[in-house]
């Protein structure tokens, strides 16, 4: 088949990652004989330095002319925040590429896969064979409410939602649930917010369409105890947006290393933008350590949802499983191998 890609490396170990995961999809290409072409636009502080903008128009007419948005990350060291070069930079790039093209679905899939038990915070036994996946509301509720400075003592962010939107974000989380085992935990805050109220409302009329789907609610601060405790008894979680900021965070540990975890925000046409869950990691950017496999495993998502391409994205996750049970590992996970080195083991196996 033909597509065409566009990748927005950003900032930080954005370019170096993206280059792994062009490098993987360049032999996708070739075992499968496919024509998936890339093409390049800039975000973050470079864009910013080149047209003083971190969201170049010209970015978001290359990703509106692609099948699928690529993303690495964006933003500058910690103590350069408020530099016109950095400040906002993640604001202006993730959530106005989030709010433009409505990309209202945010599926950040947690696995532990085989022999990688011991990348977890947890014990082995507690987190073998996970397989949660959670579903975040990514363009509404508190992200995108008024934030508001009232007077110098008193600030003020509101969270809101309307029924429309909870109804399209729980309908892509039962349809998940429906496809898997089964299961859905609708986390919120109900005993105290009234947007969580309105989401059991809407969580029960919707659920009526999905008989075969085990619906629970749950209390977002049982949900992050629950997490630790025992992730086995979760299939699909779905909740708000800030929520799922968090449990995703938290998540990262339980998987064992944020750079290991995917993501892929997808609107109503299931257009979608994939990116890896961590950020732009200054500190260790142009070493060559950085672990690309978030960046390779939001490929393999872009496969699946934008193309539905399982075989190929079912062979790069067997390929990144086979480089580690052979030992290669990048430095995080405490092999010795460096981002290109990995990247080069992922495209020998994938050739193979
Ligand atoms: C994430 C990030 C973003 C978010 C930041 C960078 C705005 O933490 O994608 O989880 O809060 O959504
Ligand atoms: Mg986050």
């Amino acid at each position: 088949m033909k597509g065409k890609i566009a990748v927005v490396p950003g900032d930080g170990i954005g370019p170096e990652i993206c280059r792994s995961a062009v490098d993987v999809l360049d032999a996708v290409n070739k075992r499968f004989v496919h024509e998936i072409t890339t093409f390049e636009g800039k975000a973050g502080g470079e864009a910013f330095e080149k047209s003083g903008k971190h969201l170049p128009e010209e970015t978001i007419d290359i990703c509106e002319k692609a099948d699928a948005i690529l993303f690495g990350a964006v933003g500058g060291p910690v103590d350069a925040q408020e530099k016109p070069k950095w400040k906002d930079a993640e604001k202006h790039v993730i959530l106005g590429l989030r709010k433009k093209f409505d990309l209202f679905a945010n599926l950040r899939p947690l696995r532990v896969w085989p022999g990688t038990e011991s990348f977890s915070a947890l014990k082995p036994e507690l987190v073998k064979d996970m397989d949660v996946l959670i579903v975040r509301e990514l363009v509404s509720g508190i992200y995108f409410g008024r934030h508001e400075r009232v007077d110098t003592q008193t600030a003020e962010d509101v969270s809101r939602y309307s029924k429309d939107e909870i109804e399209r974000v729980l309908r892509v989380a039962f349809d998940a649930a429906a496809s898997r085992r089964k299961k859905l935990t609708v986390v919120d805050k109900a005993n105290v917010l009234e947007t969580s109220r309105l989401w059991r409302e809407v969580a029960n009329a919707v659920k009526k369409d999905f008989p075969a789907v085990e619906m629970e609610f749950m209390f977002v601060d049982n949900a992050a105890m629950q997490l630790v405790r025992n992730p086995a008894q979760f299939d699909v979680i779905v909740t708000e947006n800030m929520f799922g900021d968090i449990l995703s965070d938290l998540g990262g540990a339980i998987v064992g290393s944020l750079g290991l975890l995917p993501s892929a925000s997808l609107n109503a046409r299931k257009f979608g933008l994939y990116e890896p869950s961590h950020g732009s990691a200054p500190d260790i950017a142009g070493k060559g350590i950085a672990n690309p496999t978030a960046q390779i495993l939001s490929l393999a998502l872009l496969l699946r949802y934008t193309y539905n391409l399982h075989k190929e994205a079912d062979a790069i996750e067997a390929a990144i499983l086979a480089a580690w049970n052979a030992g290669e590992k990048t430095k995080d996970l405490g092999g010795a191998l460096s981002t290109d080195e990995f990247t080069a083991c992922v495209v020998k196996k994938l050739a193979a």
